[in-house]
């Protein structure tokens, strides 16, 4: 017994020691190849000769978002009984019944509450948690605050508290004028498998609400058109349009509104690039005014994989996807962009003053997709691509060099360019960036693009998530203006 017990104790520590082996020599082979990985982005990240100091004007908005757990804020209640969807908050009930109704989804959700004495209410027993905490919110200030990062001048369109002001950088120039008080967004927070009442969340999200008076309405539009000529940008970005999605417009102010971006659009000089950010947009009908009002007259387009099959799904078959993979492959957001692209085009065809699309970036947890006309005025596509991705990984680290101890990835080890009859391109991990070029054809046109596809070093533990798409669309920008 003794003698076959010693064997068998033998036996499990050799196996243990071969195991430990094993395990390290796989877990050494993984990190030379994030660290290949990582080197070959660094590689092109930096292999491309732009402006000097390129000049990037943004709009519109910014807001103070303010976090809070939700269950601190947010008591379960029996009275709430039936979780319902509201377009509108008007009171407390109906935001237990709206929390409800998403939370129990795990379902990220953004509405407006037009109860301002309820909102202020919230918010000040939301800050009162020393617990919670708040940062410069809203899509433009954040992109704001990347390209003055990357080296860019930056002209910002918001109107904003002095108060906020003294948070932005003393860089970024702002445009707008002052209001009495800002736009708070309000972020209830939780995470997966936390429960409320009778519901559990499936995975971890927030539910925002917001009171805005001033994002809806891109108040700052008409101080920017005054300071746009002067500043000449080499770039500019519109985005934060989807403040104005479900928000109770009076009749036609919302078309008004969005003529007057259009105008300012069909303004800028051709030397000038324009860039529409997308975001998520649930109105359908606010999704058809931006391909009738914004996207005709861009250059470049920047979304993540729920936006462009959202867009995508509208201009094709004339209906939105609320919820899509969020982990497409690659072919099938290729597919996406190519459609998409062929239909900007041809749409492009029945408007007065419209630019021609020449630039589509898709950014994605796994990857990121860039695709370019070629010869056209955006250079270094295959920089911008590395750079989006390395950004991908350092916005969400929290940390400017990437450590490959914190990193996977998730894209296969190869993928195809399409999902009908396409190449299948391996994932080179001395260079991770592939790049081809192809011709699509519009009718009689033949247009040749570049595209290239980037692997994410996909950071594990996130120290901040919000705002990302935003600092990875900016970033991938700023090597493509020369
Ligand atoms: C707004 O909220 C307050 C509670 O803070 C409530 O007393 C009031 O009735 C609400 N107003 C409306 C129009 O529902
Ligand atoms: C949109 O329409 C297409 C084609 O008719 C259909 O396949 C798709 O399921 C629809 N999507 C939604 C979200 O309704
Ligand atoms: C974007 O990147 C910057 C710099 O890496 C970081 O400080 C910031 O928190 C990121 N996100 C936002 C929302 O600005």
């Amino acid at each position: 017994m003794e003698y076959k017990g010693l064997k068998f104790g033998t036996l499990v520590s050799i196996l243990v020691i071969v195991l430990a082996i094993y395990y390290r020599k796989s877990e050494n082979t993984l990190q030379k190849r994030l660290i290949a990985v990582l080197e070959g982005l660094e590689r092109v990240e930096t292999k491309h000769e732009g402006l000097p100091r390129p000049k990037v004007a943004i709009g519109y908005g910014i807001c103070t978002d303010v976090y809070i757990d939700a269950k601190y804020l947010l008591k379960y209640s029996n009275d709430i009984r039936i979780p319902e969807h509201f377009d509108e908050i008007t009171t407390e009930k109906e935001l237990l019944k709206s929390f409800a109704y998403y939370f129990r989804h795990g379902a990220a959700a953004e509405r407006f509450m037009s109860n301002s004495s309820l909102f202020e209410k919230l918010v000040s027993h939301a800050r009162s948690f020393p617990s919670s905490y708040s940062t410069i919110g809203g899509n433009a200030p954040v992109m704001a605050l990347r390209f003055v990062k990357e080296g860019c001048d930056v002209l910002l369109a918001a109107k904003m508290t002095k108060a906020l002001q003294q948070m932005i950088p003393s860089n970024i120039r702002v445009v707008g004028g002052d209001v009495n008080r800002d736009d708070v967004h309000l972020v209830l927070e939780y995470k997966r498998g936390e429960s409320w009442g009778p519901y559990t969340s499936s995975r971890a999200n927030r539910y925002i609400v917001h009171n805005d008076i001033n994002n809806p309405t891109i108040s700052s539009l008409e101080e920017f058109d005054k300071l746009l000529p002067e500043f000449a940008p080499d770039l500019f970005v519109v985005s934060g349009l989807q403040m104005m999605d479900n928000y109770p417009f009076p009749e036609g102010v919302r078309l008004s509104r969005l003529l007057k971006v259009k105008q300012q659009m069909i303004a800028q000089p051709k030397s000038t690039k324009i860039h529409f950010e997308m975001a998520s947009f649930t109105e359908e009908s606010l999704l058809l005014e931006l391909t009738e009002l914004v996207i005709p007259f861009a250059d470049s387009l920047g979304m993540n994989e729920q936006e462009v099959t959202n867009l995508h799904n509208l201009m094709l078959y004339g209906n939105i996807s609320l919820v899509a993979d969020s982990n497409p492959r690659v072919a099938t957001v290729l597919d996406q962009m190519r459609t998409l692209f062929k239909l900007v085009r041809r749409n492009e065809k029945s408007f007065m003053n419209a630019r021609q699309l020449t630039r589509i970036h898709v950014h994605t947890l796994a990857y990121q997709a860039i695709l370019n006309v070629k010869n056209s005025r955006w250079k270094n596509t295959m920089a911008a691509a590395a750079k989006a991705s390395l950004t991908a990984n350092r916005h969400v680290c929290g940390s400017n060099n990437v450590d490959v101890q914190k990193a996977m990835l998730i894209m296969d080890d190869s993928f195809s360019t399409s999902t009908e009859a396409g190449k299948r391109i391996p994932l080179d991990i001395e260079k991770p960036v592939s790049c081809w070029d192809e011709v699509l054809k519009i009718e009689n046109d033949q247009i040749s693009v570049q595209v290239c596809v980037a692997p994410v070093l996909v950071c594990t533990q996130a120290s901040q998530t919000a705002g990302g798409g935003d600092n990875i669309s900016s970033a991938g920008l700023v090597p493509q203006i020369s």
